[in-house]
């Protein structure tokens, strides 16, 4: 066991871990962070998205140790209802969310990429979305809502 320390939303976790554990093992089992879902774990669908470092990955494929040091944001860190980031708050709006499985890997894959390329088109935020799958096929709305939501945030900062 070994232990490792990171910021997770913002806040310092510590936490010991085995070498082989999976950053998405221990952010569900040991840090309560069930926000982060499990659905492949091989690195397929893209549930257990979390941005790490401001690069979104699959936490399936991260052992925990990698994010020694580092900076953690799952869907928690972005808003909650209080307080909803304006994806989150446009996903609702839109009616973007169904069984809500593949919904906090798709809002921080969003995120992630949006930092990066604010005025993506349709095409590129398609794009974006690969390797986050949804199961009930939602991805038309998925779509607009996350377009949307990419107007809104332009629109906020100018
Ligand atoms: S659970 Fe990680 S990609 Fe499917
Ligand atoms: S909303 Fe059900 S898997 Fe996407």
């Amino acid at each position: 066991m070994r232990p490792i320390e990171f910021t997770l939303n913002g806040a310092r976790a510590r936490v010991t871990v085995e070498p082989h554990e999976t950053l998405l093992w221990v952010l569900r089992q040991r840090l309560a962070a069930t926000e982060v879902k499990s659905g492949c774990e091989r690195g397929d669908c893209g549930a257990c998205a979390v941005v790490l470092d401001g690069r979104a990955i699959n936490s399936c494929l991260a052992l925990a140790v990698q994010a020694e040091g580092k900076s953690v944001l799952t869907v928690r860190g972005l808003g909650g209802p209080e307080a909803p980031h304006p994806l989150q708050a446009t996903f609702v709006e839109l009616g973007a969310a169904q069984c809500g499985i593949c919904i906090p890997g798709m809002l921080v894959s969003l995120y992630a990429f949006l930092q990066e390329h604010p005025r993506a088109t349709r095409g590129e935020i398609r794009e974006a979305i690969g390797g986050n799958l949804c199961r009930c096929t939602g991805y038309q709305k998925i779509v607009d809502a996350a377009e949307a939501a990419a107007r809104r945030l332009v629109g906020a900062t100018e």
